[in-house]
């Protein structure tokens, strides 16, 4: 067994090895620092991230487990990011999470770590971290809430808050009841429970091969997230004694089947910039187009809010994550293998469907095509993605006159303006909402419909922005255009009145002005306007860095890995 990591800390008996002993001994046995496995647990437990507030509990568990199989359990509580709570956008802090995690693992005297995670950022930082120190890496997701039901049905998180409100305006809910709604939809400790993108992380981390089998999908309050928690600690030692790294797991090959199962459980477009952003920790090669080309052909054979009927729990209950996977067996890798040393796909034998009506066969599918579709045209140089599935058919191919908005404020003050010229055929354009341009590339891009159209029955138009959209939305939504209107892209210089084309199958998007003419043209001064850039602290070295949606919004100075060197004494 080669010596341990931490032994560069603790092995001698100088005065600095004394040092870094005497601190940590708080009752521990002297032979705690023999050589012994230190696991760090990550955790991003917090009161401000609601969705892992348990992981303390579940951190226990962990510990438990690495003491089972000899080795020494840290809490480490990490930087956490709450989705509903932090302005201007969860987003604009993961790589800042990325980079704290990153530097603290590798600052510490440990060997290996345990990540703990849940809220939609969360994992995805987590994820970022472990890559770029690449010491042995496990996560537990920890999990969905429950489901939560009012006046006898069950609410999905994000999801149903648009719908019930909408009650409210319309006079079927009294604001009474609206409020009384709140404790039901968030009925237990856990991540959302639709189809967003925690539970879309939660479920591609096990694809990537990166936390214990079959444990992605266990509700939060779920004794068996415990026991895989515990079992997750004594397998951290054991990928410790394996020298079994992220670098090792996630391979270009576990990168394609997450893209596969993204697919095939219908999850967030948010997934897109985080696989490519921890992709890019990696060094491994993957880009947007990888998306299309892997995923647009794979069926939708999970039936779940937002795009179907029913919740995280019921896809648990289904069978989970492995039924899903089951049946698109012949699409993944067989070669790309797990933390526990064996193909991804070894673990899949033996899973049951015990619900067809949340998981569909390959034969009877909710959709026969479910992945993303890569857009590219004179509006997107670098590209914009779009989810032809949560699209309206009559959409996909349309040609229309572009509704443009500066900014977000300017799409609140003017959309519901009954003046606003716009029809079901407009084009809503919103810009200034990209990586540097909110700052953080915000979930704006699901924009509402004007009031009068909706009043009209208008239900989905297409609508085009450099934002990210929530996991729990859907519609007709152009997103991730790069480059943003805020570094440079044409999607600046549209006008309001000019041609918007976009054509799904030809994978077009595009303003109908000759190139020439596009190119001669300057951007909107209000466009400019609107993209203050900041003067100090992490949001000026965020927008100086950072990198454009089709690349995984990653900042520069943050590519890649540094491993996991020991740096020089600290005394
Ligand atoms: Fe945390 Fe939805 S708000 S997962
Ligand atoms: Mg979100």
């Amino acid at each position: 067994m080669p010596p341990r990591r931490s032994a560069q800390w603790y092995a001698g008996d100088d005065r600095n090895s004394y040092i870094h002993r005497a601190w940590m001994r708080r009752g521990l046995p002297a032979d705690a620092f023999d050589g012994r496995t230190h696991i760090a647990i990550a955790n991003t437990a917090s009161d401000l991230t609601p969705c892992n507030a348990h992981l303390d509990e579940v951190s226990r568990s962990v510990a438990a487990g690495i003491h089972q199989a000899g080795g020494i359990a840290l809490n480490l509580p990490v930087m956490s990011l709450g989705e509903t709570q932090v302005r201007p956008t969860a987003m604009l802090w993961r790589n800042l999470a990325a980079m704290s995690i990153e530097e603290m693992l590798r600052a510490n005297p440990i060997d290996g770590v345990v990540l703990l995670g849940g809220c939609d950022k969360t994992i995805p930082a987590l994820l970022m971290a472990a890559a770029s120190v690449d010491l042995p890496a496990v996560v537990v997701p920890g999990g969905p809430m429950l489901t939560g039901t009012f006046r006898g049905v069950p609410l999905g998180c994000g999801t149903d808050v648009w719908k019930l409100s909408e009650e409210v305006r319309a006079g079927t809910l009294s604001a009474a009841e609206f409020q009384r709604s709140e404790s039901s939809m968030i009925r237990s400790r856990g991540h959302c429970n639709t189809m967003g993108t925690a539970s879309t992380m939660g479920l591609l981390a096990e694809v990537l091969g990166m936390t214990l089998p079959g444990v992605a999908g266990t509700p939060a309050p779920d004794s068996r997230l415990l026991e895989a928690a515990h079992a997750t600690g004594v397998l951290a030692v054991e990928m410790v004694e394996k020298d079994r790294r992220p670098s090792t797991v996630m391979t270009r090959g576990s990168f394609l089947n997450a893209i596969v199962a993204l697919a095939a459980i219908g999850g967030s477009t948010n997934a897109v910039v985080h696989l490519l952003a921890i992709a890019g920790r990696l060094g491994v090669e993957l880009t947007q187009d990888d998306f299309d080309a892997a995923g647009a052909e794979v069926p939708l054979l999970v039936d779940l809010l937002p795009a179907g009927r029913f919740l995280m729990d019921d896809l648990y209950r289904a069978g989970g994550l492995h039924a899903v996977l089951a049946e698109v067996r012949d699409l993944l890798d067989p070669a790309a293998i797990t933390v526990t040393g064996r193909p991804l796909v070894d673990h899949l034998d033996g899973a049951l469907v015990y619900d067809r009506e949340v998981i569909r066969s390959r034969a009877e599918p909710l959709l026969p095509h479910a992945g993303i579709a890569v857009l590219y045209g004179n509006l997107a140089p670098d590209g914009a993605v779009i989810k032809p599935a949560a699209a309206s058919p009559h959409l996909l191919r349309h040609r229309g006159p572009a509704v443009v908005f500066d900014s977000i404020e300017d799409l609140h003050a003017r959309l519901d303006d009954p003046d606003l010229e716009v029809t079901a055929d407009s084009v809503l354009v919103l810009r200034g909402c990209g990586p540097k341009g909110y700052p953080g590339m915000p979930e704006v891009s699901n924009m509402p419909l004007p009031a009068k159209l909706l009043a009209q029955g208008v239900r989905d138009m297409v609508r085009v922005c450099d934002g990210r959209m929530s996991g729990t939305a859907y519609g007709t939504v152009v997103l991730h255009v790069a480059p943003e209107a805020a570094a440079g892209g044409p999607l600046a210089k549209v006008r309001t009145g000019d041609m918007i084309i976009l054509d799904i199958a030809n994978r077009r998007l595009d303003v109908d002005i000759p190139d020439a003419e596009l190119a001669a043209r300057a951007p909107s001064e209000q466009a400019v306007q609107a993209f203050a850039a900041p003067r100090r602290g992490w949001e000026r070295l965020y927008t100086d860095t950072v990198g454009q949606a089709n690349t995984g919004a990653d900042c520069d100075f943050l590519l890649g890995s540094s491993g996991p060197h020991v740096s020089r004494e600290s005394h």
